[in-house]
């Protein structure tokens, strides 16, 4: 049979959840009602939401059945031996200790390494990973690889760190001050861009040489290893679940976020092979999350959890999945739309900066974008830029903006079909046409941290 050029969903439907339309008028006036912050829209006030990636995906008829399956057993349970069967075999670690989501997981492994003053290097920390390591006291230090500053180039692995800039580390901050390093795959505060093999293997013999650690942030870990075999020389003819194998076996350890390629809709977990870092681990586990089989989770989380992460390493799958996020990408880019280049495994990242001709950085365009998106056409998306980032000098109160104002489009995984992607492309290209009306916001009320979730807008130029 003739090889076939249209990659479609490797799915069908057998339940539906109907999304509502609404007028503008109604999405005006919501806007004015939570202050233009989308994160206080309710969600059935909003029609395709790109907001996040993370526990919004489709579960498979697989799952549900699994999740019938679920042993609540408090001590014990059949569900937690089949996770952590699944999660020993891909990921290779003997230690899995299993958190309700992501960040528990980074709380209790930085909790139990970080010291005041300690420096915990890593290609991009995604922002509760920051949090959590400076809650633990030490310092949490970027190093992306310097083609991730050019967000328009198309460079394969712009998620690597930068090993220059690893080596400096350790050599200006000693070996005995850094309990760890991490690298997260994919980089999503870096515009969801891969890390190599070759840079994982390298960065993973630095470490050793100084007898650090390499831990993955591995939310996106199937997504990254989809893109090496794409990408990276060499692993072309290398199944993925093999690749996925292979990153994991240079790193001593890993934290993850079951909410992206879990495929599910909650839950998390830890993993080392260091005995006596596990047992202090599941000590804390005990203290917050819960009895070590079962972490934050009912054993139905732990049984979608260990079928998700075989399904997530199906080539058709991943085809299908990286596919649909670059037909987003190409589509509006070619239109013109700024974008970060190559379109990353689970969102596109809209330069707004470059959007947003009228907009200084100090207007956030980043807002201004969300805010249009939703107005037109009802769909939610998220500002990464100097609403997140950015802020004021204790000193001057001068505003100091973000290193880049981007708007995330994040994929929910097995979510939406071609025609929502049409109709997103669509929008977005509508909002490009008309680009010179877009104007700025100002910030009428905001918390002192995190301030993105709950802050106040107002249009600047009303009273
Ligand atoms: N690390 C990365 C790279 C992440 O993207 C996230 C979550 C976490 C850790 C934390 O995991 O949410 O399960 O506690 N990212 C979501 C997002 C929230 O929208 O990108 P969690």
């Amino acid at each position: 049979m003739e090889e076939m050029d249209t990659i479609i969903e490797p799915f069908r439907i057998k339940s539906v959840e109907p999304i509502r339309m609404t007028t503008r008028e109604e999405r005006e006036r919501r806007l004015r009602d939570v202050d233009y912050n989308v994160f206080g829209l309710h969600a059935r006030d909003v029609l395709i939401d790109l907001l996040t990636d993370s526990g919004t995906g489709a579960m498979s008829a697989g799952q549900w059945a699994g999740v019938m399956r679920g042993d609540e057993s408090y001590a014990g349970s059949e569900s937690y031996y089949r996770f952590e069967e699944t999660v020993q075999d891909i990921f290779g670690f003997e230690h899995v200790i299993p958190t309700h989501q992501g960040r528990a997981a980074e709380r209790i492994l930085f909790s139990t390494v970080c010291d005041d003053g300690d420096v915990v290097p890593n290609n991009t920390h995604f922002d509760t990973t920051r949090a959590n390591v400076e809650a633990s006291g030490a310092e949490a230090r970027d190093l992306p690889c310097p083609e991730a500053d050019d967000l328009s180039d198309p460079a394969p692995f712009k998620g690597d760190i930068d090993l220059e800039g690893l080596e400096r580390t350790i050599r200006e901050v000693g070996a005995d001050r850094i309990p760890m390093v991490m690298i997260t795959v994919t980089n999503n505060s870096g515009g969801g861009q891969p890390v190599s093999m070759a840079n994982l293997r390298r960065a993973s013999e630095l470490c050793g040489e100084h007898g650090i650690p390499l831990y993955l942030d591995a939310c996106r870990f199937a997504e990254n290893a989809w893109f090496i075999k794409q990408r990276e020389e060499g692993w072309s003819d290398t199944p993925v679940d093999e690749i996925a194998r292979e990153m994991f076996s240079h790193a001593d350890g890993c934290t993850m976020s079951a909410k992206k390629d879990g495929l599910a809709n909650i839950g998390g977990f830890l993993a080392t092979d260091d005995d006596r870092l596990a047992r202090q681990e599941r000590e804390l586990l005990i203290l917050t999350e819960g009895f070590p089989t079962y972490g934050g989770m009912a054993g139905r989380d732990l049984e979608a959890i260990a079928r998700g992460l075989r399904e997530v390493l199906e080539p058709d799958y991943l085809q299908y999945r990286v596919t649909s996020t670059r037909y987003l990408g190409e589509h509006v880019s070619e239109a013109g739309v700024p974008i970060v280049e190559p379109p990353g495994g689970h969102a596109v990242y809209v330069d707004a900066d470059t959007f947003c001709p009228n907009v200084p950085p100090r207007q956030f365009p980043g807002l201004s974008l969300v805010v249009a998106l939703y107005r037109v056409a009802g769909i939610r998306a998220v500002e990464i830029g100097s609403v997140m980032f950015g802020g004021e000098d204790p000193e001057t109160g001068e505003f100091r903006p973000a290193r880049n104002e981007l708007v995330r489009l994040a994929m929910p995984r097995r979510v939406y079909t071609q025609s929502h992607v049409d109709y997103v492309v669509e929008a977005l290209l509508k909002i490009w046409d008309r680009r010179d009306e877009l104007g700025g916001y100002r910030i009428t009320d905001a918390p002192e941290t995190l301030r993105h979730f709950t802050a106040s807008f107002e249009p600047v130029g009303e009273a």
